[in-house]
């Protein structure tokens, strides 16, 4: 696995491969690697012939009083890690790099940003379409793997390739879970050992409306009801947001119909830390 720190490195290696007639994926991430990321990258190889894997923790992308400092990296166990799993390219850019001085330029989608996520991280989906462009301008991928964990995330950048004539088909993956439940994240480290003991609930919460809907139940409220009541068991949670919604279009209708897929989207806080998960369901 070669290590890439400069934009200008990375296209004059994306340029040759592509001349030699190599089908380039990507896996962007932000590092701090966990089973989901190594998942992606796996499931790269599927798709291509070199997988280059991008890391940077993208300031753009947090709010004022968000992460972004305290945000977990460790450049060595990640390198090691990806080239454990066959990673070709591991692309790391410093900010000024990706954000030299003189910098004037970002990517609104304007679809998908201004509910949950957006909602309630006002400019988050501006600094992901924009780096993600740039990403993608950067390693010229012809296949680009994300995960379903950050469901929402899927669609903005969906969108941003369908508007922006980015020649890329977008692959999503499944969500890795830790054994007990949880779904993994880089966030997960900040849990302290009480917090981290009942984080699972979040997908036995997901399971339950899961299993609601499965046995019947297509009234909207009545599935969000399962999930907060389940949650409100446990005064450790703050809810930021729970909701059944049609897993093609966001649409929050009354009662779901036979065939829908349904996505349930949760955001909590367990104490400072934010956890998001989700479950996708067809209606039967
Ligand atoms: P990051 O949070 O590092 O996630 C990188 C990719 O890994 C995303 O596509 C995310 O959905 C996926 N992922 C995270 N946890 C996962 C899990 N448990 N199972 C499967 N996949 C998982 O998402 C970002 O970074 C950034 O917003 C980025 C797209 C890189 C732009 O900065």
């Amino acid at each position: 696995m070669k290590i890439v720190n400069t934009v200008s490195e990375m296209q004059a290696i994306a340029n040759n491969l592509k001349k030699s007639g190599k089908k380039i994926v990507c896996v962007p991430t932000m590092g701090y690697f966990h089973e989901g990321h190594l998942s992606l990258m796996r499931l790269a190889k599927n798709y291509g012939d070199i997988v280059i894997t991008t890391l940077f923790v993208n300031p753009t992308q947090f709010g004022p009083n968000e992460d972004f400092n305290r945000y977990p990296r460790d450049f060595q166990r990640d390198s090691e890690l990806a080239n454990s799993v066959d990673v070709d390219f591991l692309f790391a850019p410093s900010v000024e790099e990706m954000y030299p001085d003189g910098y004037y330029t970002k990517v609104i989608v304007d679809k998908f940003t201004n509910i949950f996520e957006g909602k309630k991280r006002p400019g988050h989906f501006d600094g992901v379409a924009t780096v993600v462009a740039k990403l993608f301008n950067a390693t010229k991928p012809d296949v680009a793997i994300f995960g379903q964990k950050d469901f929402q995330q899927t669609f903005v950048v969906k969108q941003l390739i369908k508007d922006l004539l980015f020649d890329i088909k977008i692959v999503v993956a499944p969500i890795v879970r830790e054994s007990d439940g949880l779904a993994m994240s880089s966030r997960n480290v900040y849990l302290s050992a009480s917090e981290r003991k009942i984080a699972p609930e979040i997908y036995k919460a997901l399971s339950k409306a899961v299993d609601s809907i499965k046995d019947g139940v297509r009234d909207r409220k009545v599935i969000n009801s399962i999930v907060i009541e389940y949650l409100r068991k446990f005064p450790q949670f703050y809810l930021d947001y729970v909701s059944a919604v049609n897993a093609e279009n966001f649409d929050e209708p009354k009662e779901f119909k036979s065939g829908d897929n349904v996505v349930i989207l949760v955001a909590v806080y367990l104490g400072t830390t934010r956890l998001i998960d989700n479950m996708i369901v067809t209606v039967p």
